[in-house]
C-alpha cells in the first residue's frame, strides 16, 4: 500500500516535469501562460457556459457526502468511549478492531464434530431477521433484572431455535423466576411446557417479579424430581405425545451436560439446548464445550508451558475480558488443563471429581458418536456495540451483528437495551441427538 503511494507519486512527479518540461510542445506554453491571466471567476462563468451544471452539482454531492459520513465516524466513536480498563474503546486501541478476535483464532475454538457433518438449516439473515422480531417482545418482559438467570442472548437463542423446530412439547430443567419458561411461551403460545425445578417460581412472586404459566405443569417443590428419575415414557403418555423426536429439552440446571446427554438419549429425545456450555477452564459444570476441547479437534488442546504464545496471549486478553482464564487459572500443578484443571464438575460444583485425560477423551468419542447437529448459538453483537466486557469474543464464534456495524445494531433495536443485559452469554448450544451407530 505504502509503496504504491509513493509510486504514485513519483509518476506524478515525472509527469509534473513533462508538463513544464513541454511535452505538449510551443503552443501549449502560450496557451498555459494566457490561461495564468484569466480571473477565476470568469473562468468559472466559461466552465458553466460550456458544461452546464451537472459536474458542480456532483462535486457538492460528494462533498456533502463526505461531511455527513465523517460526523456518522465520529459520533460512533463517541459512543463508545467509556472510562474503565475493560472499555471498549481502550480495546479496539489495544488490538485492532479484528483483533478483538483474532489471538485466539490461532489457538482457536474448539467444535464439537457431528457424525454425518450435518448443520442447521437458519442462517444468519434468519437469525437477523428474528433478532428485529423479538427485541420488541422481550421489552415486555416480566421480569426485567434476572440477575443469575438468562440475559439477552441467550433469551434470543432459546425463542429462535424453540420457534424454529415448533416442537410438540417444551421441558425445561432449571426454571428459577420463571424466566425462561416465559420465553419458550413467547415462542410457542400454544405448546404444553413441562417444569422440572426445585423451587415453584410462584414462591418468588411473594418477593418480587416472577413468571407462573398457565399451560405448565411444574415437577417443583414437593413435586420436584430429578430430570435423570423422571419416567418419561409415562409422563410423555400422559401428555398425549407419542413422538418424541418432536420435543424439545431445555437445560438451564448446571448439572453435568455429558450425565444429562446420556439421560436424554435414554429417554429418547432428540432436540437439546444448554445454556451453560462453558469455555475450559470455566464453570461448574463439565459442558459439551469443555468435551470436545481435544487436541485432535480444530481448536482444541491447550498448552501449560508458561513461556508460550498460548500463555502470553491469555495473559494479555485477561486485562480485557472478566471471563478470560489466563495459564495459571487454566492449568492444575500437574498440567491438567481439560474440564476445570482436570476436574468434571457437576450440580453446581458441589461435585467436583478429577478425571484423566484419557477418560476426557473417551468422553468426547462418545459425544460424537451420538451428535448430528452442534450449534452453538453466536453472540448477537459485537463488543465495541454491545460494550459486554465479560466473555472474550476470542472464545466465541463471531457475532450475529459484527462490530462495526452500528447501523444495522441501531436499526433492528439492540441499541435500545441497556447493556447490562448483554454480559450473560456462556456459548448457548443446540444439539441433536441419535443413536450410536451400530
Ligand atoms: C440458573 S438458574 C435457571 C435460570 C432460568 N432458566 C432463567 O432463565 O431465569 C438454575 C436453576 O436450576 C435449579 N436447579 C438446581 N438443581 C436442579 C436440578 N437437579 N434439576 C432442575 N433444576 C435444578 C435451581 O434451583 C435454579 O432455579
Amino acid at each position: 500500500m505504502e509503496r504504491d503511494i509513493v509510486l504514485d507519486r513519483m509518476h506524478s512527479t515525472r509527469r509534473m516535469a513533462a508538463d513544464v518540461g513541454g511535452d505538449h510542445g510551443g503552443g501549449d506554453d502560450d496557451y498555459e501562460s494566457k490561461k495564468k491571466a484569466i480571473p477565476i471567476s470568469t473562468r468559472f462563468a466559461n466552465f458553466i457556459a460550456r458544461n452546464g451544471l451537472l459536474w458542480p452539482c456532483l462535486a457538492l454531492a460528494f462533498v456533502v457526502v463526505l461531511f455527513s459520513s465523517s460526523v456518522v465516524f465520529y459520533t460512533r466513536s463517541l459512543v463508545c468511549v467509556a472510562p474503565t480498563a475493560m472499555d471498549p474503546h481502550s480495546r479496539v486501541a489495544f488490538f485492532g478492531l479484528d483483533g478483538l478476535e483474532s489471538d485466539f483464532g490461532s489457538l482457536g475454538v474448539p467444535w464439537c464434530r457431528s457424525k454425518h457433518g450435518k448443520t442447521v438449516e437458519w442462517t444468519t439473515k434468519d437469525l437477523i431477521k428474528g433478532l428485529e422480531e423479538f427485541i420488541p417482545i422481550y421489552e415486555t418482559r416480566p421480569i426485567k433484572n434476572n440477575m443469575y438467570g438468562m440475559g439477552f442472548d441467550h433469551s434470543f437463542g432459546l425463542w429462535f431455535i424453540a420457534r424454529w423446530l415448533k416442537p410438540d412439547l417444551m421441558i425445561e430443567s432449571g426454571a428459577f423466576k420463571g424466566h425462561s419458561t416465559w420465553v419458550l411461551r413467547q415462542a410457542m403460545p400454544d405448546t404444553r411446557i413441562i417444569s422440572v425445578t426445585p423451587r415453584h417460581p410462584e414462591k418468588y412472586l411473594r418477593k418480587g417479579p416472577a413468571y407462573v404459566d398457565q399451560n405448565c405443569t411444574y415437577f417443583a417443590g414437593k413435586d420436584f424430581i430429578d430430570f435423570g428419575n423422571v419416567d418419561w415414557k409415562s409422563v410423555m403418555s400422559k401428555h398425549g405425545v407419542t413422538d418424541l423426536t418432536r420435543v424439545l429439552v431445555f437445560f438451564d440446571d448446571h448439572q453435568s451436560e455429558l450425565k444429562r446427554l446420556k439421560q436424554a438419549l435414554k429417554a429418547g429425545f432428540r432436540h437439546i439446548v444448554f445454556e451453560d456450555n462453558y469455555d475450559t477452564g470455566t464453570g461448574d459444570h463439565y459442558s459439551l464445550r469443555q468435551i470436545c476441547d481435544q487436541s485432535y479437534i480444530r481448536g482444541g488442546g491447550h498448552s501449560c508451558f508458561k513461556d508460550s504464545d498460548e500463555a502470553r496471549i491469555r495473559a494479555r486478553r485477561k486485562q480485557f475480558w472478566e471471563k478470560a482464564v489466563d495459564i495459571d487459572e487454566l492449568c492444575e500443578p500437574g498440567e491438567a488443563w481439560w474440564g476445570v484443571r482436570g476436574y468434571m464438575r457437576d450440580d453446581f460444583n458441589h461435585s467436583n471429581k478429577p478425571i484423566s485425560y484419557a477418560e476426557h477423551f473417551q468422553n468426547s468419542r462418545f459425544v460424537e458418536s451420538i451428535l448430528e447437529v452442534y450449534w452453538e448459538l453466536p453472540p448477537v453483537a459485537g463488543p465495541s456495540l454491545t460494550h459486554q466486557t465479560r466473555y472474550d469474543p476470542a472464545r466465541s464464534v463471531p457475532p450475529i451483528v459484527e462490530d462495526g456495524r452500528y447501523g444495522l445494531f441501531r436499526r433492528i433495536g439492540l441499541g435500545r437495551l441497556e447493556t447490562s443485559v448483554f454480559n450473560g452469554y456462556t456459548q448457548m448450544v443446540y444439539v441433536q441427538i441419535s443413536d450410536p451407530d451400530p
